[in-house]
């Protein structure tokens, strides 16, 4: 699995803080041996996200995009509206999740608005912005995603009762 990560971050992008979160994922990422072949910092601005989004998912450059910020309830928080104009299907469920798992650590879970979708053959996954809290809504939706990527490219494996408990 290839994975790309964009933080977004106003002034992560001026330089004026250290993007602590992008290089956190990719090394729980590559702990797991998923490479991350591309990241980028930019700022929090809709069109800009849309674009690297669009960029990236249509010269398939990863199986799984993550986004880091910008998922609040901030006058500049925007990502979930920029990845909503980028999917072309929207999977609930996976935000349900992050929020449902991310509940049980702090009340502030409800607060993250974070979405997830597919654009052309790429998984897009919006998650927090602090290390931490990218971390812990990642980890709440690792299972699905081997599976998720697997059937988002045609995968023909029956899924009949496999994962149940
Ligand atoms: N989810 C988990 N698991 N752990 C956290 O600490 N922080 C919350 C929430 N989700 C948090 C979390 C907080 S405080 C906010 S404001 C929102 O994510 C949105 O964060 P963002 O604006 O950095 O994207």
């Amino acid at each position: 699995m290839r994975a790309a990560i964009l933080t977004l971050s106003d002034k992560g992008s001026r330089g004026e803080r250290v993007d602590e979160s992008g290089p956190a994922l990719a090394a729980w990422l590559a702990e797991r041996g998923v490479g991350t072949v591309q990241s980028r910092i930019i700022a929090d601005e809709f069109g800009q996200i849309v674009e690297v989004l669009t960029e990236w998912a249509d010269a398939d450059a990863a199986d799984l995009i993550l986004t880091t910020g910008g998922t609040g309830v901030s006058p500049r928080d925007i990502t979930p509206e920029a990845t909503l104009q980028v999917v072309e299907r929207v999977i609930p469920g996976l935000g349900e999740l992050m929020r449902i798992k991310s509940l049980e650590k702090t009340p502030m879970a409800s607060l993250s608005r974070a979405v997830a979708g597919i654009r052309n053959q790429s998984l897009i996954i919006n998650l927090p912005g602090s290390p931490r809290a990218a971390l812990e809504n990642l980890e709440a939706v690792w299972p699905t995603i081997g599976h998720a990527v697997e059937k988002i490219r045609g995968g023909q494996e029956d899924c009949g009762g496999r994962f149940s408990k």
